[in-house]
């Protein structure tokens, strides 16, 4: 089922995301939120996306249910191209959950009522009495229970909250979910419950996940696969555990670095190195592949030429010239 073969769920053609700013009276600028990223999502997969704060990890997952129009690229939904088409009939198909569920619940809905929306929006309950069921249904998925229904967000607490947001996610039957930091803003201890949850709801339903994490020990057991972000670019993907093993990109191996490792002995052993240097400002990219001004090995063609992602290994793909034939 996760083998990639056949139609991809989802495929992004080369997408981009640029935002327009003004600074003052100065000249239009653009953001380069997400440059040119090429990506397959295979049926029934965990695709990991994994990067710094600003990386434009939430921009890419947004842009690929077009909750944010994408500036060029494509995108298709299994083989088809909805880069332009109206997409109501595919928000059944595309779902988000979001990263901090006090702000994503509307404080003034009841639970039910939070559940019920996008039930009604796509007119799935053929009755009242379907409707009550298939919330108390959600809810029971989920973990909590139907009397629930009536209360208010602010009555649960954050990964209660977040379970409402799953429900409210399923809702609609989906095959496709962008998690974008599900668990960041909750305790370390409710954050495996939701993961495994997350984990039980795809084994049971056959979903697939772009599971966005700025942390790569949060998505290193539930991904298939890893793709790593860098200022807009994909620059490395690949399989999970390979990836771990065998990282390529030079920023893949600082990331992997700046993992807490438990034994302080390893700790203490291990060469460090955590992005040193500032990271250069979106607004103003430097030329040539955007990893080099802090790379330690950067040599003069990766200040000219951008790097493309290719597959330096089977089934892992790097965007960086040290690995160009
Ligand atoms: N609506 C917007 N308007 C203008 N710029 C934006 C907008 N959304 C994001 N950006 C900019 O695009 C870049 C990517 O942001 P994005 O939120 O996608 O990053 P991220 O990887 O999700 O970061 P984080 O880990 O902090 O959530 C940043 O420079 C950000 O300031
Ligand atoms: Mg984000």
């Amino acid at each position: 089922m996760t083998e990639n073969q056949g139609t991809p769920l989802i495929q992004i053609k080369n997408l981009k995301k640029y935002f327009p700013v003004r600074e003052g009276w100065g000249k239009l600028k653009y953001i380069h939120a997400v440059e040119s990223v090429p990506l397959s999502i295979w049926p029934g997969e965990t695709l990991g996306l994994v990067g710094e704060s600003g990386c434009g990890k939430t921009t890419l997952g947004r842009t690929i249910l077009r909750l944010y129009e994408p500036s060029s690229g494509n995108i298709l939904f299994k083989g088809e191209d909805i880069t332009r088409a109206a997409m109501l009939p595919y928000r059944r198909k595309m779902q988000i959950i979001f990263q901090d569920p006090s702000s994503s619940l509307n404080p003034r809905m009841t639970v039910g009522e939070i559940i019920g929306e996008p039930i009604d929006i796509h007119g799935l309950a053929k009755t009242r009495e379907d409707r009550k069921e298939r919330i108390a249904a959600l809810l029971a998925k989920v973990g909590l229970n139907s009397e629930h229904a009536n209360r208010y967000p602010h009555e649960f607490s954050g990964g209660q909250q977040q379970r409402i947001g799953i429900a409210r996610a399923l809702a609609v039957e989906p095959e496709f979910i962008v998690c974008d930091e599900p668990v960041s803003a909750l305790d370390v201890s409710i954050q495996s419950q939701i993961v495994n949850m997350l984990e039980d709801m795809q084994a049971d339903l056959g979903l697939s996940y772009l599971f966005i994490s700025h942390d790569i020990s949060v998505v290193r057991h539930i991904s298939r696969r890893i793709g790593v972000m860098y200022l807009g670019y994909l620059v490395e993907l690949s399989e999970s555990s390979e990836l771990y093993k065998k990282p390529l990109h030079p920023y893949t191996r600082t990331l992997l670095q700046a993992v807490p490792i438990p034994d302080p002995q390893k700790t203490r052993s291990r060469e460090r190195s955590v992005l040193e240097g500032e990271i250069p400002n979106p607004l103003e990219s430097p030329p040539g592949c955007v990893f080099h001004t802090l790379c330690p090995k950067a040599t003069g063609r990766c200040a000219e030429l951008v790097p493309e992602l290719r597959e330096a290994e089977p089934g892992h793909q790097v965007a960086c010239h040290l690995y160009a034939t």
